[in-house]
């Protein structure tokens, strides 16, 4: 990651890269990018299937991240109250908040169609790509 990122700074190049190299490195469903625009989520670079485009701050698993400022795992989504539902295709879902300077710039969301694919070791990892592309956006 940080050899594609280094020398670009063009948001949507890097995180147009940022989501074909998670996503084509795991078997997940979708990967990508939402981006704080006011008080909503739009949808940014991404891989996978059709997707909502806007969410607002504090609903669904990624407004949550949003609002709390901080990564949320959900092990099952149907259990998630206040899930969006893009495909129902996805079981569990993380969701990582790209934090500058105290800012939510927006957030990283990948989900699986496996129950409970994501753990507190995936959230560290993606939280380190997290710190680095908030430097490059
Ligand atoms: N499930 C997300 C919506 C985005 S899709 O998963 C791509 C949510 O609840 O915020």
């Amino acid at each position: 990651m940080k050899g594609l990122l280094e020398g670009e700074r063009d948001r949507t190049a890097n995180l147009a890269n940022a989501a074909a190299l998670i996503h084509g490195s795991f078997d997940f469903w979708w990967t990508g990018f939402y981006l704080a625009a006011g008080r909503e989520l739009v949808l940014g670079p991404f891989q996978g299937p059709v997707a909502c485009t806007r969410i607002p701050y504090g609903k669904g698993v990624c407004g949550t991240a949003w609002a709390r400022r901080e990564t949320v795992v959900v092990p099952d989504v149907e259990a998630f109250p206040g899930h969006i539902a893009c495909s129902s295709a996805s079981r569990s879902e993380i969701v990582v908040p790209l934090v500058r300077d105290g800012e939510v710039l927006g957030v990283l969301d990948i989900d699986s169609r496996d129950l409970a694919a994501f753990d507190a070791e995936d959230a560290a990892g993606l939280e380190e790509i997290a710190a680095l592309l908030v430097q490059h956006i």
